[in-house]
C-alpha cells in the first residue's frame, strides 16, 4: 500500500488498458499522478473513476515537443517535484503487412510516437528527477523489442529502438540516481492485440490469436495488472539497484 508513498509520476499512455491498470496500482501505493493521453475522452473517464486529487489529466502527444516539456513542468508545479516517469505510450501501427508493402508515412508515424515519444519522455523529465536527486523512468517496450517477427515490421524495429536508447539514457543517467528500465511484455490481454489479431488474420481473428497463443508456454495472454505489478517493482525502491535492464513480462514466450 505504500511502495510510492509521496512519489510524483508521470504516466503516458495512462487511458490505455495498460497505463489504466499502473494509473490504479501507483495510486493505491500511495502515488501522485499526473496521466497523460491523446484521448482526451478516456483521460477524463479515468481521472473521473479514480476520484482522488492525487490524479489530474493532461491531454497531450507524446511525439511533439511541447507537449512533453510542458506536461513534464505540469507535474512539477501541480505536485512539487517529479520522481517517477512511465513512458507507456505506444501504437501498434500496421500489423499484417511486410516491410516492403509499409508506407513511409505509417514507418514514420509509429516511430514519432513509439521512439521520438520516449526520447522526449527522457529529455524533458531528466532536469526535474535530477533536482530531486534521483528517480526512475520506466519505458514500455514489449518482446517485439526483443526478437523479430514478422509483418509488424515498424511496430518491432521501434520496440527494439527503445532497448537501446533505455540503456543509454540508463548510463548516461546513473550519474544522477535517476534509473531506466524497459518492461517488455509478450502478448497482453487488450484492444492492442484485439487490433493486432484483426490485421494478421482479417477473416478469422481468433486463428490469429491461437496461433499466437500457441507459441506462449503458459498458454494465455498476459494480464494488464500483471505488466503493471513489474512496472510498479522498477518505479519504486525495491528495484534501487536496477538499471539498464529488460524485465520481461510473457509466460515463457521468448525463452523458447
Ligand atoms: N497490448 C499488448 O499486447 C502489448 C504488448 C507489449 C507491449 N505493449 C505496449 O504497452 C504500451 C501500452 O499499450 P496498451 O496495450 O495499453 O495499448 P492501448 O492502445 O490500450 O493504450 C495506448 C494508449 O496510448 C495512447 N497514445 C497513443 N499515441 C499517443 C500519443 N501520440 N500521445 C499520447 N498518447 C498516445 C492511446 O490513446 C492509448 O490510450 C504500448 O507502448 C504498447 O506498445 C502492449
Amino acid at each position: 500500500m505504500n511502495r510510492l508513498t509521496d512519489k510524483v509520476c508521470v504516466i503516458t499512455g495512462a487511458a490505455g488498458d495498460i497505463g489504466r491498470d499502473a494509473a490504479r496500482l501507483f495510486i493505491n501505493e500511495g502515488a501522485k499522478v499526473l496521466l497523460v493521453d491523446r484521448d482526451p475522452k478516456k483521460l477524463d473517464q479515468l481521472v473521473s473513476e479514480l476520484a482522488t486529487p492525487n490524479a489530474i489529466g493532461i491531454a497531450a502527444d507524446v511525439s511533439n515537443e511541447k507537449d512533453v516539456s510542458d506536461f513534464m513542468a505540469a507535474a512539477d508545479k501541480r505536485f512539487g517535484g517529479l520522481d517517477v516517469v512511465l513512458a507507456n505510450a505506444g501504437i501498434a501501427g500496421p500489423a499484417g503487412k511486410t516491410l516492403e508493402h509499409c508506407t513511409v508515412e505509417e514507418f514514420d508515424h509509429v516511430m514519432s510516437v513509439n521512439v521520438r515519444g520516449v526520447w522526449l519522455a527522457i529529455k524533458h523529465s531528466t532536469p526535474f528527477l535530477r533536482a530531486r536527486g534521483g528517480g526512475s523512468i520506466v519505458v514500455t517496450s514489449s518482446i517485439a523489442g526483443l526478437v523479430g517477427a514478422g509483418k509488424a515490421g515498424p511496430y518491432v524495429t521501434s520496440k527494439h529502438a527503445l532497448m537501446g536508447l533505455s540503456k543509454t539514457a540508463a548510463v548516461e543517467l546513473a550519474r544522477d540516481k535517476i534509473r531506466v528500465n524497459t518492461v517488455n511484455p509478450g502478448p497482453v490481454e487488450s484492444s492492442m492485440m484485439r487490433e493486432i489479431e484483426h490485421g494478421f488474420s482479417p477473416d478469422n481473428a481468433d486463428n490469429a490469436k491461437q496461433g499466437i497463443l500457441s507459441t506462449i508456454p503458459f498458454g494465455r495472454y498476459v494480464h494488464t495488472d500483471e505488466v503493471a505489478k513489474m512496472m510498479l517493482f522498477l518505479a519504486s525502491d525495491d528495484s534501487s539497484f536496477c538499471t539498464g535492464s529488460a524485465y520481461v513480462v510473457d509466460g515463457g514466450l521468448v525463452a523458447i
